[in-house]
Protein backbone atom coordinates (compact mmCIF):
# COMPACT_ATOMS: atom_id res chain seq x y z
CA UNK A 1 0.00 0.00 0.00
CA UNK A 2 1.08 3.85 -1.16
CA UNK A 3 2.49 5.77 2.22
CA UNK A 4 0.27 8.63 3.47
CA UNK A 5 0.30 11.85 1.23
CA UNK A 6 3.29 14.19 2.43
CA UNK A 7 0.08 16.71 1.23
CA UNK A 8 -3.29 16.35 1.26
CA UNK A 9 -6.11 18.74 0.00
CA UNK A 10 -9.63 18.30 0.18
CA UNK A 11 -12.80 20.36 -1.06
CA UNK A 12 -10.53 23.58 -0.88
CA UNK A 13 -12.71 26.39 -1.40
CA UNK A 14 -11.61 30.58 -1.23
CA UNK A 15 -12.93 33.55 -1.99
CA UNK A 16 -11.97 37.19 -2.97
CA UNK A 17 -14.44 39.29 -1.55
CA UNK A 18 -17.61 37.74 -3.46
CA UNK A 19 -15.64 36.20 -5.95
CA UNK A 20 -14.66 32.81 -5.60
CA UNK A 21 -11.08 32.03 -6.79
CA UNK A 22 -10.78 28.00 -5.95
CA UNK A 23 -13.53 25.47 -5.98
CA UNK A 24 -13.20 22.36 -4.31
CA UNK A 25 -10.00 21.39 -5.21
CA UNK A 26 -8.56 18.10 -4.05
CA UNK A 27 -5.06 17.57 -4.78
CA UNK A 28 -2.77 14.93 -3.21
CA UNK A 29 1.63 14.65 -3.44
CA UNK A 30 3.50 12.16 -2.08
CA UNK A 31 6.93 11.88 -0.96
CA UNK A 32 9.46 12.31 -4.41
CA UNK A 33 6.85 13.22 -6.27
CA UNK A 34 7.39 15.86 -8.85
CA UNK A 35 3.89 17.43 -9.45
CA UNK A 36 3.51 20.29 -12.13
CA UNK A 37 0.58 22.49 -11.50
CA UNK A 38 0.01 24.30 -14.68
CA UNK A 39 -2.73 27.20 -15.70
CA UNK A 40 -2.88 30.62 -17.41
CA UNK A 41 -2.02 33.46 -15.01
CA UNK A 42 -5.12 33.76 -12.62
CA UNK A 43 -6.00 30.37 -12.54
CA UNK A 44 -5.60 30.27 -8.68
CA UNK A 45 -1.86 28.69 -8.64
CA UNK A 46 -0.24 30.95 -6.49
CA UNK A 47 -3.66 31.47 -4.68
CA UNK A 48 -3.51 27.11 -3.81
CA UNK A 49 0.06 27.80 -2.46
CA UNK A 50 -0.26 30.39 -0.44
CA UNK A 51 -3.56 28.19 0.83
CA UNK A 52 -1.13 25.65 1.99
CA UNK A 53 1.44 28.19 3.30
CA UNK A 54 -1.15 29.72 5.87
CA UNK A 55 -0.68 32.40 4.42
CA UNK A 56 -4.17 32.97 3.58
CA UNK A 57 -6.87 31.32 5.00
CA UNK A 58 -9.77 29.44 3.14
CA UNK A 59 -13.52 29.24 3.80
CA UNK A 60 -13.87 25.31 2.80
CA UNK A 61 -11.79 22.35 2.60
CA UNK A 62 -9.05 21.04 4.75
CA UNK A 63 -5.14 20.89 4.35
CA UNK A 64 -2.74 18.67 5.65
CA UNK A 65 0.78 18.59 5.65
CA UNK A 66 2.29 15.49 7.60
CA UNK A 67 -0.90 15.37 9.10
CA UNK A 68 -0.37 19.28 10.09
CA UNK A 69 -2.70 22.15 9.70
CA UNK A 70 -0.86 25.32 7.24
CA UNK A 71 1.23 27.57 9.33
CA UNK A 72 1.46 25.35 12.44
CA UNK A 73 5.15 24.95 13.42
CA UNK A 74 5.01 21.36 12.29
CA UNK A 75 3.84 22.22 8.83
CA UNK A 76 6.59 25.11 8.60
CA UNK A 77 9.41 22.90 8.89
CA UNK A 78 8.25 20.37 7.07
CA UNK A 79 7.70 23.07 4.00
CA UNK A 80 10.07 25.33 1.67
CA UNK A 81 8.84 27.72 -0.27
CA UNK A 82 10.48 29.42 -3.24
CA UNK A 83 7.96 32.48 -4.45
CA UNK A 84 7.10 33.77 -7.40
CA UNK A 85 9.34 37.47 -6.97
CA UNK A 86 12.21 36.17 -4.25
CA UNK A 87 13.36 38.92 -2.51
CA UNK A 88 16.24 39.19 0.20
CA UNK A 89 18.15 41.85 1.92
CA UNK A 90 20.11 43.99 -0.99
CA UNK A 91 23.08 44.77 1.23
CA UNK A 92 23.91 40.89 1.80
CA UNK A 93 25.47 38.65 -0.06
CA UNK A 94 24.52 35.46 -1.01
CA UNK A 95 26.79 33.85 1.16
CA UNK A 96 25.35 35.76 4.32
CA UNK A 97 22.10 35.25 3.57
CA UNK A 98 22.40 31.54 3.34
CA UNK A 99 24.55 31.21 6.33
CA UNK A 100 21.83 33.66 8.43
CA UNK A 101 19.14 31.05 7.05
CA UNK A 102 21.17 28.13 7.77
CA UNK A 103 21.49 29.07 11.56
CA UNK A 104 17.54 30.56 11.93
CA UNK A 105 16.93 26.96 10.29
CA UNK A 106 19.47 24.94 13.00
CA UNK A 107 21.78 23.83 9.92
CA UNK A 108 24.89 23.59 9.30
CA UNK A 109 25.62 22.78 5.92
CA UNK A 110 28.53 23.36 3.40
CA UNK A 111 27.47 26.62 2.43
CA UNK A 112 29.65 27.22 -0.28
CA UNK A 113 29.43 23.54 -1.80
CA UNK A 114 25.60 24.21 -1.82
CA UNK A 115 26.41 27.55 -3.55
CA UNK A 116 28.53 26.01 -6.21
CA UNK A 117 25.51 23.39 -6.71
CA UNK A 118 23.19 26.05 -7.41
CA UNK A 119 25.50 28.10 -9.91
CA UNK A 120 26.35 31.08 -7.73
CA UNK A 121 30.00 30.07 -7.08
CA UNK A 122 31.20 33.24 -8.50
CA UNK A 123 28.76 35.40 -7.48
CA UNK A 124 28.65 34.34 -3.42
CA UNK A 125 30.83 36.88 -1.90
CA UNK A 126 29.07 40.17 -4.15
CA UNK A 127 25.79 41.89 -2.71
CA UNK A 128 22.59 40.33 -3.66
CA UNK A 129 21.15 43.72 -5.22
CA UNK A 130 23.64 43.47 -7.57
CA UNK A 131 22.21 40.05 -8.90
CA UNK A 132 19.96 39.19 -11.75
CA UNK A 133 16.20 37.68 -11.24
CA UNK A 134 17.70 34.42 -12.64
CA UNK A 135 20.61 34.88 -9.20
CA UNK A 136 17.87 35.58 -6.76
CA UNK A 137 15.79 32.63 -8.12
CA UNK A 138 18.94 30.30 -7.88
CA UNK A 139 19.62 31.65 -3.99
CA UNK A 140 16.26 30.92 -3.41
CA UNK A 141 16.43 27.44 -4.75
CA UNK A 142 19.54 27.02 -2.62
CA UNK A 143 17.59 28.02 0.73
CA UNK A 144 15.34 25.39 -0.81
CA UNK A 145 17.96 22.76 -0.82
CA UNK A 146 19.28 23.45 2.60
CA UNK A 147 16.13 23.12 4.53
CA UNK A 148 16.13 19.48 3.23
CA UNK A 149 11.84 19.81 3.28
CA UNK A 150 9.75 17.30 2.94
CA UNK A 151 7.57 19.61 0.44
CA UNK A 152 8.88 22.00 -1.81
CA UNK A 153 6.33 24.74 -3.16
CA UNK A 154 8.00 26.51 -6.31
CA UNK A 155 5.73 29.19 -7.63
CA UNK A 156 6.74 30.06 -11.24
CA UNK A 157 10.63 28.64 -10.83
CA UNK A 158 11.38 29.34 -14.01
CA UNK A 159 10.43 32.76 -15.06
CA UNK A 160 13.43 35.09 -15.28
CA UNK A 161 16.10 31.84 -16.16
CA UNK A 162 17.31 31.60 -19.57
CA UNK A 163 16.96 28.18 -20.80
CA UNK A 164 20.22 26.50 -19.49
CA UNK A 165 19.61 27.27 -16.15
CA UNK A 166 16.22 26.13 -16.43
CA UNK A 167 18.08 22.79 -17.32
CA UNK A 168 20.18 23.24 -13.72
CA UNK A 169 16.91 23.93 -12.12
CA UNK A 170 15.35 20.92 -12.78
CA UNK A 171 18.09 18.99 -11.71
CA UNK A 172 18.31 20.65 -8.52
CA UNK A 173 14.03 19.33 -8.80
CA UNK A 174 15.13 16.07 -9.68
CA UNK A 175 17.70 15.78 -6.95
CA UNK A 176 15.21 16.90 -4.49
CA UNK A 177 12.54 14.67 -5.58
CA UNK A 178 15.19 11.76 -4.85
CA UNK A 179 16.08 12.79 -1.36
CA UNK A 180 12.36 12.18 -0.97
CA UNK A 181 11.01 15.75 -0.78
CA UNK A 182 7.26 16.60 -2.51
CA UNK A 183 7.68 18.83 -5.11
CA UNK A 184 5.26 20.99 -6.29
CA UNK A 185 6.40 23.18 -9.30
CA UNK A 186 3.64 25.96 -10.52
CA UNK A 187 4.03 27.36 -13.90
CA UNK A 188 2.43 28.70 -16.74
CA UNK A 189 5.15 27.95 -18.87
CA UNK A 190 4.47 23.90 -20.41
CA UNK A 191 7.35 22.63 -22.85
CA UNK A 192 9.58 22.40 -20.00
CA UNK A 193 7.81 20.55 -17.70
CA UNK A 194 7.04 17.72 -19.99
CA UNK A 195 9.75 15.62 -20.00
CA UNK A 196 10.65 16.47 -15.97
CA UNK A 197 7.27 15.11 -13.31
CA UNK A 198 5.55 13.17 -12.50
CA UNK A 199 2.03 14.07 -12.79
CA UNK A 200 0.64 16.99 -14.49
CA UNK A 201 -2.40 18.98 -12.62
CA UNK A 202 -4.14 21.57 -14.61
CA UNK A 203 -6.21 24.21 -13.10
CA UNK A 204 -9.00 26.52 -15.05
CA UNK A 205 -10.72 29.38 -13.16
CA UNK A 206 -10.02 28.18 -9.77
CA UNK A 207 -11.03 24.51 -10.46
CA UNK A 208 -8.54 21.68 -11.05
CA UNK A 209 -9.68 20.26 -14.37
CA UNK A 210 -7.03 17.78 -14.85
CA UNK A 211 -4.87 15.76 -12.55
CA UNK A 212 -2.40 12.83 -14.59
CA UNK A 213 0.41 11.23 -16.04
CA UNK A 214 1.21 12.92 -19.29
CA UNK A 215 0.59 9.49 -20.58
CA UNK A 216 -2.87 9.73 -18.75
CA UNK A 217 -3.82 12.82 -19.77
CA UNK A 218 -3.23 11.91 -23.08
CA UNK A 219 -5.43 8.75 -23.21
CA UNK A 220 -8.01 10.75 -21.43
CA UNK A 221 -8.09 13.70 -23.62
CA UNK A 222 -7.98 11.04 -26.98
CA UNK A 223 -6.27 13.46 -28.49
CA UNK A 224 -4.76 12.05 -31.91
CA UNK A 225 -1.86 10.15 -31.92
CA UNK A 226 0.73 11.27 -35.08
CA UNK A 227 1.93 8.11 -37.60
CA UNK A 228 4.49 9.56 -39.82
CA UNK A 229 5.69 6.69 -42.69
CA UNK A 230 8.25 7.08 -44.85
CA UNK A 231 7.53 5.42 -48.35
CA UNK A 232 10.27 3.68 -50.12
CA UNK A 233 10.74 4.67 -53.87
CA UNK A 234 7.55 6.17 -55.78
CA UNK A 235 4.86 4.62 -52.93
CA UNK A 236 3.95 7.36 -50.93
CA UNK A 237 0.96 8.43 -53.17
CA UNK A 238 -0.16 4.45 -53.06
CA UNK A 239 0.12 4.60 -49.26
CA UNK A 240 -1.52 8.06 -48.94
CA UNK A 241 -4.56 6.65 -50.80
CA UNK A 242 -4.08 2.96 -48.89
CA UNK A 243 -4.38 4.40 -45.79
CA UNK A 244 -6.30 7.86 -45.89
CA UNK A 245 -2.84 9.43 -44.64
CA UNK A 246 -1.70 13.10 -46.00
CA UNK A 247 1.07 13.19 -48.48
CA UNK A 248 3.93 15.86 -46.68
CA UNK A 249 7.55 16.28 -47.65
CA UNK A 250 8.84 14.22 -49.97
CA UNK A 251 8.31 10.58 -49.45
CA UNK A 252 6.05 10.83 -46.28
CA UNK A 253 2.69 10.32 -45.30
CA UNK A 254 0.94 11.54 -42.51
CA UNK A 255 -1.81 9.74 -40.44
CA UNK A 256 -3.80 10.70 -37.36
CA UNK A 257 -5.79 8.03 -35.55
CA UNK A 258 -6.87 7.82 -31.96
CA UNK A 259 -4.71 6.31 -28.82
CA UNK A 260 -7.53 3.69 -29.06
CA UNK A 261 -6.92 3.07 -33.06
CA UNK A 262 -3.33 3.06 -32.60
CA UNK A 263 -2.31 -0.91 -32.91
CA UNK A 264 -4.86 -1.51 -35.35
CA UNK A 265 -3.55 1.29 -37.31
CA UNK A 266 0.14 0.14 -36.78
CA UNK A 267 -1.05 -3.44 -38.21
CA UNK A 268 -2.23 -2.79 -41.10
CA UNK A 269 0.81 -0.57 -42.05
CA UNK A 270 2.79 -3.42 -41.21
CA UNK A 271 1.02 -5.29 -43.81
CA UNK A 272 1.64 -2.75 -46.50
CA UNK A 273 5.52 -4.89 -46.56
CA UNK A 274 8.32 -3.11 -48.33
CA UNK A 275 6.70 -0.26 -49.42
CA UNK A 276 7.01 1.35 -45.71
CA UNK A 277 10.61 2.01 -44.81
CA UNK A 278 10.49 3.59 -41.49
CA UNK A 279 7.55 5.04 -39.20
CA UNK A 280 7.51 7.39 -36.19
CA UNK A 281 5.01 7.66 -33.97
CA UNK A 282 4.17 11.61 -32.58
CA UNK A 283 2.09 11.56 -29.24
CA UNK A 284 -0.09 14.92 -28.49
CA UNK A 285 2.13 17.21 -26.69
CA UNK A 286 1.93 18.77 -23.67
CA UNK A 287 0.81 21.94 -25.61
CA UNK A 288 -1.81 20.03 -27.15
CA UNK A 289 -3.46 18.52 -23.84
CA UNK A 290 -2.60 21.68 -21.98
CA UNK A 291 -4.79 23.90 -24.74
CA UNK A 292 -7.73 20.93 -24.59
CA UNK A 293 -7.92 20.76 -20.85
CA UNK A 294 -7.43 24.80 -19.98
CA UNK A 295 -9.85 25.74 -22.51
CA UNK A 296 -12.08 23.36 -23.26
CA UNK A 297 -16.00 24.53 -21.99
CA UNK A 298 -16.88 22.69 -18.88
CA UNK A 299 -20.62 21.97 -17.88
N1 LIG B 1 -4.56 39.60 -3.04
C1 LIG B 1 -5.60 39.37 -3.85
N2 LIG B 1 -6.77 40.03 -3.70
C2 LIG B 1 -7.83 39.80 -4.48
N3 LIG B 1 -7.83 38.91 -5.48
C3 LIG B 1 -6.71 38.21 -5.70
C4 LIG B 1 -5.53 38.40 -4.90
N4 LIG B 1 -4.58 37.57 -5.35
C5 LIG B 1 -5.12 36.89 -6.38
N5 LIG B 1 -6.38 37.27 -6.61
C6 LIG B 1 -7.29 36.73 -7.63
O1 LIG B 1 -7.39 35.33 -7.45
C7 LIG B 1 -7.40 34.66 -8.70
C8 LIG B 1 -6.28 33.64 -8.75
O2 LIG B 1 -5.04 34.32 -8.76
P1 LIG B 1 -3.65 33.57 -8.59
O3 LIG B 1 -3.78 32.53 -7.56
O4 LIG B 1 -2.59 34.61 -8.40
O5 LIG B 1 -3.49 32.87 -10.01
P2 LIG B 1 -2.18 32.25 -10.71
O6 LIG B 1 -1.11 32.12 -9.69
O7 LIG B 1 -2.65 30.93 -11.26
O8 LIG B 1 -1.81 33.20 -11.81
C9 LIG B 1 -7.30 35.73 -9.77
O9 LIG B 1 -8.59 36.03 -10.21
C10 LIG B 1 -6.72 36.91 -9.00
O10 LIG B 1 -7.14 38.11 -9.59
MG1 LIG C 1 0.81 32.87 -9.70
Amino acid sequence: MRDEPILKISSLDKFRGKTQVLHGIDLELYAGERLALLGHNGAGKSTLIKSVLGLINAEGGTISICGARPGTGAARVATAFLPEAVSFHPALTGFEQLKTFARLSGEKPDIAALLQRVGLGEAMHRRIGAYSKGMRQRLGLAQVLLGRPKLALLDEPTSGLDPISRQDLYAIIDELAAQGTAVLIASHALTEVEARTDRIAIMRKGSKVADDTLAGLSAQAGLPVKLRLRASGDQADRIALETGGRRINGASVEILCTPQDKMAELRRIAALGDAVVDIDMVPPRLDDLYRHYSNEELN
